[in-house]
């Protein structure tokens, strides 16, 4: 379960977190939507301890992420997947390095059972066989799965998506909100989709979060989130629908 408590963040008095309060269950998908720039990239840097808030609390199974000793954090982070917004390869590494970085950190597997993990991670995501490609011969989609069996080369506990079918075409789109609604039913992680994606919102996920002016404005079930007749929502909805 991660529990976030009054969580509040300003970059050189800009105030962006402004009391964020969210429980979310172990097991359960959520979307968190709200306008560009309005934090939701520095909500889920929070939760795995990439920025430091002012105030408040994320509590990840009871354990406070930002009073951890460093090494409990690192272990932490082990169970976790985190596909970055822009898929964040390094472009120097092929597929298998990119891919199989998070289990290199973690543990000292022989590289035989590197292999066999990056293939089947790669198999999953639809592109098996392209370990010895380098992310600048991949398109953007292609990009982006590579990034998602990075997240997912850990069979981590909890798997966060930032914005994972932005900047791709409506039909890549579905199939990486296919997959990933896929994944989060075979892999019983417990997940966040930040996205601007209302079709993303509507077939993956179990509830949505609003963010609205640094704190969660809304919390309720896609059909509610759909149905609301708040104009900061349903204006929210008319924009992003596709
Ligand atoms: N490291 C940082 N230093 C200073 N300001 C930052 C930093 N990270 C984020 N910000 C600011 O915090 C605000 C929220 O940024 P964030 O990236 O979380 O937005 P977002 O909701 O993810 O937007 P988008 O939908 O465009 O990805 C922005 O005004 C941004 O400029
Ligand atoms: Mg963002």
């Amino acid at each position: 379960m991660i529990e976030i408590r009054n969580l509040r963040k300003s970059f050189n008095g800009n105030n962006v977190l402004r009391g964020v309060d969210l429980t979310i269950p172990t097991g359960e998908t959520i979307a968190v939507v709200g306008q560009s720039g309005c934090g939701k990239s520095v909500l889920l840097k929070h939760i795995i301890g990439l920025l430091t808030p002012d105030e408040g609390q994320v509590l990840v199974d009871g354990r406070d992420v930002h009073s951890m000793p460093e090494k409990e954090l690192y272990a932490l982070r082990g169970r976790f997947g985190f596909l970055f917004q822009g898929a964040a390869l390094f472009d120097s590494m092929t597929v298998f390095e990119n891919v199989s970085l998070g289990l290199v950190e973690n543990s000292t597997l022989p590289e035989t059972e590197l292999r066999r993990i990056v293939a089947e991670k790669l198999a999953m995501v639809g592109l098996p066989g392209i370990e010895e490609k380098k992310p600048a011969e991949l398109s953007g989609g292609m990009r982006k799965r590579v990034g998602l069996a990075r997240a997912l080369a850990t069979n981590p506990d909890y798997m966060l998506y930032d914005e994972p079918t932005t900047g791709l075409d409506p039909i890549m789109s579905n199939q990486i909100d296919a997959l990933i609604a896929d994944l989060t039913r075979k892999m019983n992680a417990t997940s966040i989709v930040v996205t601007h994606d209302m079709f993303s919102v509507y077939n993956i996920v179990d509830r949505v979060a609003m963010m609205h002016e640094g704190r969660i404005y809304f919390t309720g079930t896609p059909a509610e989130f759909q149905s609301s007749d708040d104009p900061v929502i349903s204006d929210f909805i008319k924009r992003f629908g596709r």
